[in-house]
């Protein structure tokens, strides 16, 4: 039995730090002070804590990494995420964003959530929104703080772009929060089933399209639906 289990009367445990012995700071002579390592790591914590709170990543998409991405489908998109990562201080300075465009079950999803809980794990802010459940939340709202938060945060990721119900106000909405990313130069990681030759041709969607165009890479997630892999429904 060890000490911190209590094998005497005297409940002393061992510090976890055993250089600030868990007080968080050093004192490095002359009066002075200094945070230790331990606590730096976990004000570093907290904050990335705090980050993924304000995300709004749905359930199914808060564990989806670029490790439990099977390669072998989605081989080039799957590339281009992980260089996207690794050449994030440049994409970011720049606000080079990402279109993953491609039939149903694909990964695009996968692959855009994998790049923001990677990117937000470093620290980055970010968040999520799927476009269709996003303008129905702002529907109806007086106050512009979610359109606020959207255009300000330093990585969006869109979901589902051209699923949503189009209308005049829904369009503006859109150009709105799109249009000011790429005036800001910030990325923005979009999914969609809609190719961007089609979205153009919509009512209002021509300036929207030419936005994203100029600031994104677009990358084809096509092929079969990884949902339906093994083939259950294949006859
Ligand atoms: N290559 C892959 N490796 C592991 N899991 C994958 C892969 N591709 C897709 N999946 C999983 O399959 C499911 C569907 O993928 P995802 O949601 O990314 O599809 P999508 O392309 O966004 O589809 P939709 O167009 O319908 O939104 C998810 O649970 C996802 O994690
Ligand atoms: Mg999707
Ligand atoms: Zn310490």
């Amino acid at each position: 039995m060890n000490k911190s289990q209590g094998s005497t009367n005297t409940f002393i445990t061992e510090p976890k730090c055993r250089i600030c012995g868990d007080i968080g700071i050093i004192d490095i002579g002359n009066n002075t002070y200094t945070d230790c390592d331990c606590a730096k790591q976990r004000k570093k914590q907290d904050r990335v804590d705090k980050l993924f709170k304000s995300a709004r990543i749905p359930k199914r998409y808060q564990d989806k990494t670029l490790d439990n991405f099977d390669q072998s489908w989605q081989q080039k998109a799957y590339d281009y995420a992980v260089d996207y990562i690794k050449n994030w201080e440049e994409n970011s300075d720049n606000g080079h964003s990402i279109f993953f465009v491609g039939d149903v079950g694909t990964g695009k999803s996968h692959l855009a959530y994998a790049i923001l809980n990677k990117l937000i794990e470093k620290g980055v802010p970010g968040m999520a929104a799927s476009v269709p459940d996003l303008l129905d939340d702002l529907r109806g709202k007086e106050d512009n703080g979610a359109i606020e938060a959207l255009k300000e945060i330093d990585l969006l990721v869109l979901d589902d772009l051209g699923s949503q119900k189009n209308t005049e106000w829904v369009t503006e909405r859109l150009f709105i929060i799109l249009n000011s990313r790429y005036a800001d130069l910030k990325p923005t990681i979009i999914t969609s089933n809609h190719r961007l030759e089609l979205l153009e041709k919509t009512e209002g969607w021509p300036r929207i399209v030419d936005r994203i165009i100029e600031m994104s890479r677009l990358v084809k997630v096509e092929g079969r639906s990884y949902r339906q892999r093994s083939g259950r429904f294949n006859g």
